[in-house]
């Protein structure tokens, strides 16, 4: 049978403009799902909105809609943006779905039958906007600690998940799993939150009349579902009835656990502690890893509405093209770091690491190609008697890229140097060898050089594919190659060896730049 991959990102607040922070994970969990299938695994990526709770409801009720019919409308934010960012999500779940709805209900009466909710009577300090309740030490002057917003005083009655009692169990957990919460500064900051402080029940209800906006307890019609319960079970609801074959899921055979959970560093607390214990709680596997990504900031601030400084990815894909996009946040910053978000810094990247590095590098050696040779590379050429160092170097490179920790670990920024690790090798090498010279003096040797390009493009393209698949996909067609998506699924894993040929003629052919620079007028000049 074929390995299993299953990654997730968060559900987005399905009522939120999405921004570079939104974009940044889903690319993160379509980097993997692309790497993971062209190793022949059978991939489940999971992605979707987060549907219910306060805002939608709030929402809804200024547009004169009703929360469903507005989460209607502003799902085709999320879905139309992970289309144009090229997004290989084989899965959209809403939590609004009727199927999901059902598994949290059956999961809560499942808590609730082995006596792990109790009710209780309440009181705290609630920040309406954030739907948060905090305790008398966490606010500041009578306001959210988060938000700063005004907090009101709250008595009622409600439903408790009895979270405190895993406590125990979940440190041991985190300490004997080491790749459980990654990166390590975040696996030590929940370890010692966990250490330091007795972890509470967590309410996992609120009343109706205060918010009806949510999935009926099953055991109490006159409370919905906290969203963040409602919210974290997507991830093992949509392994009934969202996964490739969703019969067997029926008969026990499940995708669940998944292998990754993608969350940025504000939601770790929720995935690494209620997530866990949840699942503690439910007898369930926990996933393998949860990691945690740092945030975009813009001019060092945090991206906010009333700041007016969100990044909008489309405008940046209208701009620059979806792959300048995709490289660019994933090679600027080490994923599990914060970043500092500027057009200027990603300029910079397309005119130096795409356009002249890459972008010349393809057009070069394609020119080259047709003018001394048709286009023809001879394929069956070995450099029998000469030194391999240009080849050894390429395939300590490729090597890299496919360290099994860094694709562990999620080192996106060390597996993109290390391609262009290749791509500088090339131009070395183009500069080394000279093939206009050998042009006029020994076109055997020529031929030799050329098919070497030709290799470390191809490895190029492939190593490229998770993280630009257009660009990867375009490359490869312009080495003479016909399908990378199929050619690499049909001939996994030797094609990923340097000593890998194709069973064809190979022709190369010219096509557009990849990466045309990108001219800023210097404003000072217009100045005078
Ligand atoms: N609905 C919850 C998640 C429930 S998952 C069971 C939620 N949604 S969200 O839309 O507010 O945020 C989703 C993700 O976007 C989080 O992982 C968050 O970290 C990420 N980002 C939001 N702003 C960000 C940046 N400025 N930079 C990077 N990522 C950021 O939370």
């Amino acid at each position: 049978m074929k390995q299993r991959f299953y990654v997730t990102t968060p559900i987005y607040y399905v009522n939120d403009s999405p921004h570079i922070g939104h974009a940044y994970t889903t690319i993160a969990a379509d980097i993997l799902s692309r790497y993971n299938r062209l190793q022949g695994k059978e991939v489940f990526f999971l992605t979707g909105t987060d549907e219910h709770g306060q805002k939608v409801e709030k929402a809804a009720a200024e547009k004169k809609r009703t929360p469903k019919e507005h989460a209607d409308i502003m799902v085709d934010n999320f879905r139309n943006l992970w289309k144009r960012l090229n997004i290989s999500n084989d899965a959209f779940i809403r939590t609004t779905d009727d199927a999901h709805i059902k598994s949290v209900q059956g999961l809560l009466q499942m808590l609730w039958d082995r006596g792990e909710i109790e009710k209780r009577e309440y009181s705290g300090w609630y920040c309406t906007p954030d739907e948060r309740f905090w305790t008398e030490k966490d606010i500041v002057e009578g306001n959210c600690p988060d938000c700063g917003r005004p907090v009101d005083r709250i008595h009622e009655e409600n439903y408790f998940f009895l979270m405190s009692k895993y406590q125990e169990r979940l440190i041991k957990y985190i300490e004997e799993n080491p790749a459980y919460i990654l990166p390590d500064t975040r696996r030590n900051e929940v370890l010692g939150f966990l250490r330091n402080n007795t972890l509470g029940d967590l309410c996992i209800s609120r009343p109706k009349n205060r918010l009806s906006w949510g999935i009926p307890l099953p055991f109490d019609e006159n409370f919905v579902t906290y969203v963040w319960f409602d919210a974290l079970v997507n991830y093992f609801s949509a392994t009934r009835y969202l996964v490739p074959h969703p019969e067997n899921a029926k008969l026990g055979d499940f995708w669940w656990p998944a292998n990754h959970h993608l969350v940025g560093k504000d939601i770790l607390t929720t995935h690494a502690v209620y997530w866990s214990t949840m699942l503690m709680a439910l007898n369930l596997p926990l996933p393998k890893n949860i990691f945690a990504h740092g945030w975009w900031t813009v001019h060092g601030k945090k991206m906010s509405k009333s700041l007016g400084n969100m990044v909008d990815p489309n405008a940046m894909v209208e701009k620059y093209g979806v792959d300048a996009l995709r490289y660019f946040l994933f090679r600027e910053v080490p994923f599990g770091l914060d970043g500092d978000f500027s057009e200027q810094a990603l300029i910079n990247r397309i005119n130096t690491d795409l356009a002249n590095d890459l972008g010349n590098l393809v057009s070069r050696f394609i020119a080259m190609a047709e003018k001394y040779f048709g286009g023809a590379i001879d394929i069956e050429r070995i450099d029998a008697g000469a030194s391999r160092e240009f080849e050894e170097q390429c395939a300590y490179a490729h090597m890299n890229v496919h360290r099994k920790e860094y694709w562990s670990h999620l080192q996106f920024s060390l597996m993109l140097e290390n391609i262009w690790a290749i791509i500088g090798e090339a131009n070395n090498y183009i500069a080394r060898k000279e093939p206009w010279k050998l042009a006029k003096e020994n076109t055997d040797q020529l031929k030799i050089v050329m098919f070497n390009i030709w290799n470390a493009l191809r490895i190029t393209a492939l190593s490229l594919y998770p993280f630009m698949p257009d660009t990867a996909g375009k490359i490869w067609i312009q080495l003479g190659l016909k399908s990378l998506v199929d050619e690499a699924k049909q001939y996994s894993p030797e094609i990923f060896e340097w000593d890998w040929k194709p069973s064809y003629e190979i022709k190369v052919s010219k096509a557009e730049h990849l990466f045309p620079r990108i001219e800023i007028k210097d404003k000072n000049k217009d100045r005078g």
